[in-house]
């Protein structure tokens, strides 16, 4: 319990916590059923090549996405990336800014360039009523990103693609498990990417996936994702070597198994979070549309600075400082990183505003409610001794409020 300022570990007081807090710990299941599964792989010598781990995850995959087709790959940045060549997609692409820098990356490594539209304030997500005015003639396509496993505004984005003859795709790679509305976020726009990195609320250690309804298109993302093999085992284009191993398909498996538990579970750390952070002014939980289901993998709070006095930069370092290991998803926006920064800036008010404001508090199972408690005590501290604190130190805390 902090009583003073030089109670906090940043002053030199003891952490709060002993080991750190880490937001995304993995979701791994049943450890027995996990090693029954790479028994058996390495029983069979069958390790990568579309195995049968794979092929049982692929289609595992396809089912809580509610779609004919899921094709694995070691990741999701490089799924992204297939899409490019499964699509013929060329010039610019239009995506928000306010995401994973692996979105832009994706396209731009094969040659692309990301186009940054600014957010909806209030969801984070790709703002519809800007996209158009970014097309021109060298648009290809329009990449959405489901924030926080928030469903983008789906019917506007598909009318918008329709009309100007554009690709959609959407990187669902925080959307595992949510849905827009009723119907499960895998099956919008031409196809949708996955993420099963570990700190995802599906962990297959590294993995993604690609998900369709487009047979041809599924066709055309299997084979660049394994060096333009041919069904018939022919190599009939460009491809490279994006497979899923069956290791990663053994804990996507065993981690899907437990994808219930850790929404339920996620559930009700949100609504501790809520509770246990409603009295702090200026700190705000991040509501989720409860029209759509939302897996609760990211714990957000908005911090105000204005508000508490205390930006976001210094809130995060007191807390570090006590072990509690939030993160910044995602600040600065990607199109303030380089190289987009240098070669197309662009200046995005809403994108800063709320990147500059983010702040994933630990969740999921391994966090207790006494956790839960412990977290909220240290912020409530901290932002009432702000004014103390920032008169106390020289860093971020002095100059970052406003
Ligand atoms: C929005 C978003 N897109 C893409 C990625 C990249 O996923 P992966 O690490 O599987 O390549 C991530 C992962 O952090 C992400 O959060």
């Amino acid at each position: 319990m902090k009583r003073t300022v030089d109670d906090l570990a940043w002053f030199g007081g003891p952490p709060a916590f002993a080991q750190p807090m880490v937001v995304g710990r993995p979701n791994t299941g049943d450890r027995a059923r996990l090693y029954k599964r790479l028994d058996g792989a390495l029983d069979s010598g069958w390790l990568t090549h579309c195995g049968p781990l794979v092929r049982e995850f692929e289609q595992q995959v396809a089912e809580v996405a509610g779609v004919r087709h899921c094709v694995a790959t070691c990741n999701a940045t490089i799924a992204l990336s297939l899409l490019v060549q499964a699509a013929g997609l060329t010039g610019e692409v239009i995506m928000p800014a306010m995401t994973y820098v692996a979105t832009p990356h994706s396209m731009r490594y094969p040659g692309l360039r990301p186009v940054f539209c600014d957010i909806d304030p209030v969801t984070g997500c790709i703002d519809p009523d800007q996209v158009e005015a970014l097309v021109t003639a060298r648009t290809s396509a329009i990449i959405g990103v489901h924030l926080w496993g928030q469903a983008c505004d789906v019917p506007r984005l598909a009318e918008i693609a329709r009309r100007r003859g554009l690709a959609l795709f959407f990187d669902a790679a925080q959307g595992v498990g949510c849905t827009f509305g009723d119907r499960p976020i895998g099956g919008f726009g031409q196809a949708e990417v996955f993420s099963f990195h570990a700190t995802k609320v599906v962990n297959a250690f590294e993995g993604g996936a690609v998900v369709t309804d487009d047979d041809d298109f599924a066709e055309r993302v299997r084979a660049a994702h394994n060096f333009g093999r041919r069904a018939d085992g022919g190599i009939g284009s460009v491809g490279t070597n994006a497979k899923m191993t069956e290791g990663s398909a053994a804990m996507g498996l065993t981690s899907l198994e437990a994808l219930p538990e850790s929404v339920a579970q996620n559930r009700v750390r949100y609504d501790m979070y809520r509770a246990a952070l409603a009295d702090i002014p200026g700190i705000e939980v991040h509501r989720y549309d409860e029209r759509h289901r939302n897996n609760h993998q990211y714990l957000v709070v908005k911090v105000d600075a204005a508000v508490t006095g205390l930006h976001r930069d210094a809130l995060l370092d007191l807390l570090v400082a006590e072990n509690v290991m939030a993160q910044c998803y995602f600040s600065p926006g990607c199109h303030q990183l380089e190289p987009y920064v240098t070669e197309s800036p662009v200046s995005l008010p809403m994108t800063e505003r709320l990147a500059g404001q983010v702040l994933a508090l630990p969740t999921g199972p391994s966090v207790s409610g006494a956790d839960v408690s412990a977290i909220a005590d240290l912020i409530r501290f901290a932002v009432r001794q702000g004014p103390l604190v920032q008169s106390r130190t020289t860093r971020t805390l002095v100059t970052a409020v406003g």
